[in-house]
């Protein structure tokens, strides 16, 4: 049955509808949720709905028609470019979120290089292995390749000498991140940007995740790694508001050093029958909701209530990291910079301690092995995670302790030889080869995602994109 049909119905009926659909989701209002939830708490998220809906039906393609969006566009991006230190040159633009930040900053580039270094007929992107996927699928979509490079698998920080080495000819621009999501680890980006700019490369700095997070820290008088416009040779700098700056999705800003490079975001077409589109962003027709509610809750916190926010997270942080350490059997990964860690285990099955937390409420989210490090677990820790960490740490306490004793329940070594006589076979194979290990039924993904988790984590890389890309398109 799908949604339109003859006649209309009632909104009682309709809201009834959709409240009855939201049965199976997590509850993202219970603390639990360590990721992608930003709950800035109540009356912070009533007075965002309230400017979101204000502005929820203004264009703010039209900025002519609508001149208070361009105002609070204004204003939110001139904040966010006074936190990471900018000067009267930097500007920049409101975007969906950190991915089409991060596309804008790659197609800039690229229309950078066209003009400036116009013998580069196979631009290169350099960067850490732990860099957001989002700058992968940005490359995929300029037509740039991607050069991917280690980290310290100590710290978990870009090598500097490997990174260094990889900028070659034909490398347009590199990046690195403050702190990257997986990890929570900031990239020694003062001497990445020194050895891009001794090169002429762009270097663009993923703050989306940290970006606000970071800037407030420092100014509260915490020891911060340098990474925003005050080190020479960055060039852009991108930085969500819809994570820590918790103002609802759709919001991240994109910074440029300057109006000279910032020329070349801009997509302006005047050539067909229709208007005159004028665009400095991916997108053209957009709500101007998210920038509003934006401009509200940054207002409404200030600096003040930022910091308060910033300094309950980093104790609760602490909080977690020391507790984490006394569990015999799991460790934390890296030297995490902010409120964001990963959880690996040498014996026992990460991915099993995933189900069994998230049959105790929490959510975490999996993350496979690459780079040479290991599958592990990602928490965020937001301001709404604060008063649940006692509990958290008593639950994996446990958890952890009962795996411990019962013993593996997923057979890695068994799963590892089937994926090994399968992994260099077509999808279709795999995937008959995976569907009894994993325990899928149809299209419903499994309570326990431990089998399916361990198997593709034994996967190459690519095979895994390549299964899950057939997986989804045929079932969704
Ligand atoms: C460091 C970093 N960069 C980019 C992104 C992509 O952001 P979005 O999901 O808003 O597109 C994320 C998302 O978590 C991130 O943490």
């Amino acid at each position: 049955m799908g949604v339109m049909q003859p006649k209309g119905t009632p909104r009682e009926t309709v809201l009834e509808e959709l409240a009855g659909f939201t049965g199976g989701d997590v509850n993202w209002r219970t603390g639990r949720v360590l990721t992608g939830v930003y709950d800035p708490g109540e009356e912070a998220h009533a007075l965002a709905v309230e400017a979101y809906t204000r502005f929820l039906a203004q264009n703010a393609l039209y900025v002519n028609m609508y001149p208070s969006i361009g105002r609070l566009e204004r204003d939110v991006v001139a904040s966010v470019a006074g936190l990471l230190r900018a000067d009267d040159e930097v500007t920049g633009n409101i975007t969906s979120g950190g991915t089409e930040s991060i596309i804008m900053a790659v197609k800039t580039a690229r229309d950078w290089a066209r003009e400036n270094r116009p013998h580069i007929t196979g631009p290169e992107l350099v960067l850490p292995v732990t860099a957001h996927p989002a700058f992968l699928k940005a490359a995929h979509y300029c037509g740039l390749r991607v050069v991917q490079t280690p980290v310290e698998l100590k710290s978990f920080r870009a090598d500097i000498r490997a990174f260094r080495e990889a900028l070659g000819p034909n490398t347009i621009l590199a990046a690195g991140s403050a702190p990257n999501f997986s990890h929570g680890t900031i990239d020694p980006i003062a001497e990445m940007a020194a050895a891009a700019r001794e090169k002429g490369i762009l270097f663009h700095v993923d703050g989306c995740v940290g970006g606000i997070y970071l800037s407030i820290l420092r100014r509260m008088g915490e020891k911060v790694r340098d990474f925003d416009f005050s080190v020479p040779g960055v060039t852009s700098i991108s930085a969500d508001l819809h994570k820590y700056g918790y103002t609802p999705k759709n919001a991240s800003v994109i910074l440029y050093r300057n109006r000279d490079l910032r020329k070349h975001a801009w997509f302006v077409c005047t050539s067909t029958t229709g208007y005159a589109v004028i665009n400095p962003t991916a997108q053209s027709s957009r709500t101007g909701g998210p920038i509003a509610a934006a401009w509200a809750v940054l207002r409404f916190f200030g600096e003040e209530g930022f910091r308060e926010i910033m300094r309950r997270s980093q104790e609760a942080t602490r909080r977690m990291l020391a507790g984490i350490s006394g569990i015999e059997g799991i460790r934390v990964l890296g030297e995490p910079d902010m409120c964001m860690f990963t959880i690996a285990a040498d014996e026992l099955n990460v991915f099993e301690i995933d189900d069994e937390m998230r049959l105790r409420g929490w959510q975490m989210i999996p993350q496979f092995a690459c780079g040479g490090g290991p599958a592990n677990l990602h928490v965020s820790v937001s301001h709404a995670n604060v008063p649940h960490t006692q509990l958290f740490l008593q639950d994996l306490r446990e958890t952890v302790e009962t795996l411990r004793q019962r013993g593996p329940g997923v057979d890695r070594a068994a799963f590892s030889r089937i994926v090994g006589q399968v992994a260099g076979k077509p999808i279709e194979e795999i995937m008959l080869a995976l569907i009894p290990l994993a325990g899928l039924s149809g299209i419903d993904l499994p309570e326990r995602m431990a089998p399916l988790n361990t198997a593709l984590d034994l996967l190459p890389a690519g095979r895994r994109d390549e299964l899950l890309t057939a997986f989804f398109n045929m079932t969704t």
